[in-house]
């Protein structure tokens, strides 16, 4: 009986220390996950045709060059008049992965090497080294369309959060 008890004593203390390693919270470099982040242009304007991609997925100088050239957005038009453009880079550029302090952007940031200026989130090195377990069929599924529709599988990936708990894969 003593036995049993002390075996249930370090299962519960085993699933509350992995409780609160899955909660995130924070680390010596900042919390786990990205905060919220609002701006009511951006959630307009950059949500029509795909996801709201959270700007700390992105350094600074990429958002920079994916506004500029919104007019050849991944083979649409994306154009947008200069006050509106201007305060959605603003927006972008305060909260890109280089300027914060949270785990998940320093990482993407770490993946991209000086010189490299992605456009896609899904190609950076930070992307694939997480997702070397999904296959490309299971990217090209009906329900999923592309590994850049972060939402199909991470339910709250517009809020930034991609914690491992709420991954779920569509059929
Ligand atoms: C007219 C449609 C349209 C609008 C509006 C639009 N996009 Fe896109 N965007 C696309 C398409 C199409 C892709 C490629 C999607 C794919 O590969 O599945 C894309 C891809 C992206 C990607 C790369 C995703 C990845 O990691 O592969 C980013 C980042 C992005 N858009 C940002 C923005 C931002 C910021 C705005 C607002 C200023 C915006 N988009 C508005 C059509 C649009
Ligand atoms: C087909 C479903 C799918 C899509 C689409 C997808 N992911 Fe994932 N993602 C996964 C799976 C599965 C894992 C967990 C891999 C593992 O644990 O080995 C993962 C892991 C992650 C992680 C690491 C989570 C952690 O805490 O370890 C991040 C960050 C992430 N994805 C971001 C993204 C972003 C950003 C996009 C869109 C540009 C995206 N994912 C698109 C399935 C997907």
């Amino acid at each position: 009986m003593k036995k049993y008890m002390q075996f249930l004593l370090l299962l519960a203390s085993i699933s509350s220390t992995s409780a609160l390693l899955a909660s995130g919270g924070f680390s010596e470099d900042g919390a786990k996950q990205m905060p919220a982040v609002a701006n009511a242009k951006w959630k307009t304007e950059c949500s029509g045709c795909h996801m709201l991609y959270h700007p700390g997925l992105l350094p600074e100088r990429s958002w920079h060059q994916i506004m500029l050239g919104l007019d050849k957005h991944f083979g649409e038009n994306a154009s947008l008049d200069a006050a509106t453009r201007d305060e959605i880079s603003r927006f972008l550029a305060l909260n890109s992965a280089d300027k914060q302090d949270n785990r998940r952007s320093n990482r993407i940031n770490q993946s991209i090497p000086a010189g490299a200026t992605p456009l896609r989130i899904s190609q950076t090195a930070y992307f694939t080294s997480k997702h070397d377990e999904v296959s490309a069929a299971t990217f090209k599924r009906k329900s999923i369309a592309s590994a850049a529709n972060c939402l199909a599988c991470h339910p709250a990936a517009e809020k930034g959060d991609f914690s491992e708990s709420q991954i779920k894969i569509p059929r």
